[in-house]
């Protein structure tokens, strides 16, 4: 059943954009530098002794930062220029290169520009995302169009269709919100009478409710069910649904 909550939010952040904060954004550690690290380097720059090359670790700011022989450090912080791991990446020398080219792998120019501009911007690292608790982001500056923003998480969206310079479309009608949860739910459009029962119903979030559960072949008379062993209040699943949908 959580798969149906997720489907509705789905349909809200969907287009949530990678980064939010826009161009001028300072570049995040976790989302941008850790994954190209780790698929790139920590094979053999990581955590791993065994496996671990020229006694470099990369994913620990402290020892990125260390001189190396050269007496230059693989990261300085603030200095691309003098940071061993720059040069490597940018060379042109098959021998000096990173990462090596028998990994099979390359960093393609974005990569790159993305490691130098964060080593410029002051070689930020971050703990794992699990352990830093939430902040709650700043609300992007948005222009604003009719009816948009509703809540705060439009602001997002609208931020982001503003750089594109899109606009937000017109609300969906009732009909096809029934069409969309029905083909979301069971990869069918929703009968007539789905669809007649759902318009007839001024306050609408009951008969979709219905329709949600119907859908799910669940009797919508028994208010508790169990799905994989877990005890679910029908209220609470469909409610949830329909109130995202409708909001
Ligand atoms: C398959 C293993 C492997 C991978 C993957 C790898 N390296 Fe290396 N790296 C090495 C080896 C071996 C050396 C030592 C030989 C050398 O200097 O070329 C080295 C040396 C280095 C050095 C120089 C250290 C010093 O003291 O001079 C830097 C900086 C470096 N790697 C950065 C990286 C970066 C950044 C990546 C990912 C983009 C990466 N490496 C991926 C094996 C690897």
């Amino acid at each position: 059943m959580a798969f149906i909550v997720i489907t509705a939010g789905a349909l809200a952040v969907s287009s949530l954009p990678a980064e939010t904060a826009g161009p001028a954004a300072k570049i995040d550690y976790n989302r941008a530098v850790r994954p190209i690290l780790a698929s790139h380097c920590f094979k053999c720059h990581g955590f791993d002794a065994k496996e671990r090359k020229a006694g470099l670790r990369l994913d620990l700011c402290d020892e990125a930062v260390k001189p190396r022989k050269s007496g230059r450090p693989a990261i300085s912080p603030g200095r691309p220029e003098e940071s061993l791991l720059v040069e490597r990446i940018t060379s042109t020398d098959e021998d000096h290169v990173m990462p090596p080219p028998s990994t099979g792998k390359k960093l393609v120019e974005a990569e790159k520009d993305l490691l130098k501009r964060w080593i410029a911007e002051g070689a930020e690292y971050q703990a794992h995302w699990a352990f830093i608790p939430p902040r709650r982001p700043a609300l992007p500056a948005v222009r604003g169009h009719i009816g948009w923003p509703q809540n705060p998480i439009d602001g997002f969206i609208l931020a982001r269709l503003e750089k594109e310079g899109l606009r937000p479309s017109p609300e969906a009608g009732r009909t096809a919100l029934i069409r969309r949860v029905t083909l979301d739910l069971t990869g069918l459009p929703p009968s007539l009478a789905e669809v007649d029962a759902f318009l007839g119903d001024p306050l609408h979030i009951h008969d979709l409710n219905a329709t949600i559960l119907h859908c799910l072949g669940i009797d919508h008379t028994r208010l508790t069910f169990k799905f994989q062993g877990r005890d679910f209040r029908l209220t609470d699943v469909a409610g949830n649904v329909a109130h995202r949908l409708l909001a």
